[in-house]
């Protein structure tokens, strides 16, 4: 079966969170099971940097307005689109924000010229590369639905709701600009409160609807987490259905990770105190201090938590704990836990940043990851962490609630406990949780358990592969299309 993938980031060219993750691995997996994808991404200069050699396939001399040709390549595995537009795309600063971190203005134009070429791949202007399926992901390429549908193409369309916090909204005013009839303002299509969204236009067209846990699946048809779109929810329930994520196992091993001073697995976790030497000197952390290191690397945001990790840090400081912090995001968190950190020099370090090999390597010598998040459609360090043999202390909610069974005493004596947890999703429980995993560190036979049954923890992607696999295949027989076999692009197109 051949997929189009349409996403605004994708690992290992561009990622700002986890969904660069799940779109730059899923496409592996599901080739295993006879699934060609290939994924079309915007050429942002990191993009366009990164690319060794690309063929021309087409030019849009008018795609909203721009100038835009589409190119195809291959990249350490994946197969891509990349659509080259440099007046909405070759710009400094991120994917979505600029370098002083405002939003790009033209952030609807951006996403919807990338999803406005998706629907014109789906509807075959690439001839000899059609796909039998188009798979979108979150507001960014959510339009490419609302367009196919515009233009009378009904090739099954999934799109995946990675984080429904991020809508794409716009003053209804740019309809017009946005190349849709008036008859798409409407209710059962793109209208929101007065505006549009892209998201909800995405949520009236595809035909199945999947998010990242099954949990979050359920929570999102709740006012609490459904953001104003539970009620859209709600009506296209019968189409919806939560699909956890995998994580790429090559990537993310640590007997193998490149970025780790010292290898090892679960038969060796000892050498873990080489890395968590290194990664102290790093962070500036007073290597003699025996006592676990408690870290997070993450987006540093309202919906992870970190305010009340701000407030909380000092309980492991307290207890003879270390505190690492590595991650980006509002100001006012950044500065809160940059705070708490003035208080204990040497013992608690914030970084604000992001890189790869400095989240690998954090992974590689903690103790524990904390991810304290008031709502996490699936979570990714959490499971890096397991891998990793780092315990991790995560609140009850989406993903989390299901991917980290609590250390609780059914669980321990079962043996199958892998973590901490806690609920409400509060300061006081958070704390509460960190006091239980500092008294658990005291105790290594428990300690050495849990992070035990947690590398043995299995979330590799094969599983929900197989489950995309299958909506997918539903969706393709229910449209009496004939499974045509895989294509060489370059061939089929020239
Ligand atoms: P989310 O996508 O909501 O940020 P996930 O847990 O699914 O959360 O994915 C986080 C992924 O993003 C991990 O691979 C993590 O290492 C990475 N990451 C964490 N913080 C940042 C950041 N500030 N910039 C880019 N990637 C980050
Ligand atoms: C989102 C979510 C996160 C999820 C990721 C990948 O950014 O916040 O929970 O793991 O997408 O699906």
């Amino acid at each position: 079966m051949r997929v189009l993938s349409v996403t605004s980031e994708i690992f290992p060219l561009v990622k700002t969170g986890g969904l660069a993750d799940v779109t730059g691995s899923l496409p592996k997996a599901l080739a295993a099971l006879g699934i060609e994808t290939t994924t079309l991404i915007p050429g942002y200069p990191k993009v366009m940097e990164q690319l060794k050699s690309a063929t021309p396939l087409v030019t849009f001399e008018d795609l909203l307005g721009e100038k835009a040709s589409l190119l195809h390549t291959r990249f350490e595995g994946l197969s891509l689109f990349v659509l080259d537009a440099p007046s909405l795309y070759d710009r400094p600063g991120g994917p979505y924000v600029d370098e002083r971190g405002a939003d790009h203005p033209d952030n609807w134009k951006r996403f919807a010229a990338l999803s406005l070429a998706a629907a014109e791949i789906a509807d075959g202007v690439l001839p000899g590369w059609v796909p039998e399926l188009v798979h979108t992901h979150d507001w960014q390429s959510a339009l490419t639905s609302v367009y196919m549908r515009e233009r009378n193409c009904m090739t099954p369309v999934v799109l995946t709701i990675h984080n429904l916090a991020f809508q794409g909204q716009c003053g209804a005013e740019l309809l017009d600009h946005l190349g849709l009839p008036p008859h798409a303002y409407s209710m059962d299509r793109l209208e929101y409160f007065g505006d549009i969204s892209f998201l909800k236009g995405g949520l009236q067209t595809a035909d199945a609807i999947t998010t990242v846990s099954p949990t979050y699946a359920r929570e999102i048809l709740t006012p609490r987490f459904g953001m104003g779109m539970d009620g859209v929810l709600n009506a296209r329930v019968s189409v919806l259905r939560g699909i956890v994520n995998g994580i790429d196992l090559d990537i993310w091993d640590p007997s193998t990770d490149p970025h780790l001073p010292r290898n090892y697995d679960v038969g060796s976790l000892r050498r873990k105190r080489e890395n968590r030497a290194v990664l102290l000197e790093l962070f500036g952390l007073d290597a003699s201090h025996e006592g676990p290191v408690f870290s997070a690397v993450s987006r540093l945001t309202w919906q992870k938590g970190f305010d009340m990790f701000a407030e909380t840090a000092d309980e492991v400081v307290n207890n003879g704990g270390m505190v690492i912090v590595f991650g980006q995001g509002d100001k006012d968190i950044e500065q809160a836990l940059l705070n708490t950190a003035s208080r204990f020099a040497g013992r608690m370090a914030v970084h604000v940043g992001y890189d790869e090999p400095t989240a690998h390597l954090i992974h590689g010598g903690s103790d524990a990851i904390v991810q304290p998040s008031r709502f996490e459609p699936c979570g990714l360090t959490q499971l890096y962490a397991l891998r990793y043999g780092c315990v991790p202390v995560v609140s009850r909610t989406g993903g989390l609630s299901e991917t980290i069974i609590d250390a609780n005493d059914a669980a321990m004596s079962a043996r199958v406990a892998t973590g901490f947890q806690f609920h409400p999703v509060t300061t006081d429980g958070l704390r509460l949780a960190l006091r239980r995993a500092l008294h658990a560190y005291q105790d290594p036979k428990m300690w050495a358990r849990l992070q035990n049954q947690g590398m043995k923890a299995k979330f590799s992607w094969e599983r929900s592969a197989q489950q995309y696999a299958a909506v997918y295949a539903n969706l393709v027989r229910k449209s009496g299309q004939v499974v045509a076999p895989a294509a060489d692009i370059r061939r089929a197109v020239l």
